[in-house]
């Protein structure tokens, strides 16, 4: 056993030694990969070494650098090292985390994160939490507490009663929601069709007066999903303006933060979130901005009653002495990883300052990309929100298509493409724990010279100098 954790690890560090210079880029394509690694399941056992040191020499070139503080794709974070000790240990003890007296310390750590998190997100003091695999789950769990409460007001018990002759449930959302809203409303059965879409303005984020105005002009029970960061352009709703509009009509308003709620953790920019403690319930990542490894999302809900009576399991085997906060009463899993130990050791290490640091300099980075892209002729900035930038290369949409590409090929940083209002756009999006302004600026010449070559080498209005 020694040994070869011993070797998991000197790989695990080769890795890691290699993240400065190796392309952050897979070397592999999805077909290659699947043909790389297609094996015939052996017969009989293989040694376990053999195991290990074939599975790293096989994925090596299949697996992208998503640590890289040059990886700017989608919305990932990496790995603070603290988290990454801490989620080895997880596997190592391989608790079930879901019930607390057979596991204790697992329960008390999952107590203690989840009270420093409500802590530093701002949320009120006494909300319920629940660590789960990510913001989509966040929401199902968080949606769940919010049909339950709003169809309980109308008389109707959801959890007995399902939803078949229950009173139709409103979801109004912006228009720009993420995706996974709605597939956490389509598994809670409530279906996509109950969303009614909100208006929002340019850069994304909803209009309240919208807001108001459709929630005039219906009725019958209602979910207000609002959201703390755009996943193309960062914008934040006004979230103080929603819960205006929302106030009186008995809506629950829910927040999608997967990122975005941790500018809280900032002085500088928590104005930015003003009122987002007047919400019902949050869905967060904390495999994204606080760089613990995947997965985890975490679920917040002001009505602890709400959420309890909508995930809560009993059976005569699971009690075990005295009754005590029960993980597996506020998650839709069973048996379940100590999912809050990597998020405990992160947020002990970096301590309060140091997750404000992380904020700031994440959100300074992308201003950075915003600014000097800016500056430059062949490139127009769309939008910019927090630690997100959205910039086209100027010319046709098969140019950004071409630009990512390259820039991918390239490998010294990794960028993804996206459709914002009908426009092919490149997003950048700083969620790594270790980006610098170094890495920003080796990046913005890495994109230049990505695009002089897109574009066949032809003129560029100017480098990065
Ligand atoms: C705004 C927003 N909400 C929800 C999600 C989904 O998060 P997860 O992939 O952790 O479920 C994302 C992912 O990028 C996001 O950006």
């Amino acid at each position: 056993m020694r040994d070869l954790l011993n070797a998991a690890t000197e790989h695990a560090a080769d890795y890691f030694e290699s993240m400065s210079e190796r392309p952050v880029g897979a070397r592999m394509d999805p077909a290659t990969a699947r043909e790389a690694l297609h094996s015939e399941l052996p017969d009989g056992p293989v040694d376990s070494r053999k195991v290990l040191d074939d599975l790293v020499a096989d994925a090596d070139p299949g697996i992208t650098a998503m640590g890289s503080p040059r990886f700017f794709g989608f919305v990932i974070g990496g790995t603070l090292p603290s988290a990454l000790a801490a989620d080895w240990m997880a596997s190592a003890w391989d608790q079930n985390a879901g019930l607390a007296s057979p596991t204790p310390a697992a329960a008390a750590i999952e107590e203690v994160t989840g009270g420093w998190l409500i802590d530093l997100l701002g949320l009120p003091a006494d909300s319920s939490f629940a660590f789960v695999t990510g913001c989509q789950m966040a929401h199902v769990t968080a949606l769940a507490a919010a049909r339950h409460r709003v169809l309980a007001d109308a008389g109707w018990n959801v959890e007995a009663e399902g939803l078949i002759g229950a009173p139709r449930v409103r979801v109004l959302a912006g228009e720009e929601r993420h995706v996974t809203l709605d597939r956490a409303l389509r598994l809670l059965g409530l279906g996509s069709a109950c969303i009614e879409p909100v208006a929002c303005d340019e850069s994304g984020a909803i209009l309240p007066d919208a807001l108001a105005e459709q929630l005039a002009a219906g009725s019958g029970p209602a979910i207000v999903c609002a959201q703390a960061g755009n996943v193309n352009t960062g914008a934040v709703d006004p979230l103080d303006a929603v819960c205006d509009a929302s106030e009186g009509t008995g809506a629950w308003v829910h927040v999608d933060g997967a990122f975005g709620l941790w500018a809280q953790t900032s002085p500088a920019r928590r104005e930015l979130l003003r009122g987002h403690d007047r919400a019902d319930s949050w869905a967060t990542d904390a495999h994204k901005w606080l760089s613990v490894p995947y997965d985890c999302g975490i679920a917040f809900v002001a009505d602890a009653e709400a959420h309890r009576a909508a995930m809560s399991a009993h059976a005569a085997y699971l009690q075990q002495g005295e009754p005590v906060r029960e993980p597996l009463d506020w998650n839709p899993e069973f048996s379940r990883r100590a999912r809050s130990m990597p998020v405990y050791a992160a947020l002990r290490s970096l301590g309060r300052s140091g997750v404000a640091e992380l904020t700031d300099r994440l959100c300074a980075c992308a201003e950075r990309f915003a600014e000097r892209l800016g500056e430059l002729e062949d490139f127009e900035v769309l939008a910019h929100g927090l630690n997100q930038v959205l910039v086209r290369p100027r010319g046709d949409d098969s140019l950004t298509d071409r630009l990512v590409a390259e820039i991918q090929r390239d490998g010294t940083c990794w960028t993804s493409a996206t459709t914002w209002r009908g426009r092919r756009c490149m997003r950048i999006s700083v969620c790594n724990w270790q980006t610098t302004s170094e890495d920003v600026d080796r990046s913005l010449e890495a994109i230049t010279e990505a695009r002089r070559t897109a574009t066949g080498g032809g003129f560029s209005a100017g480098g990065v100098g």
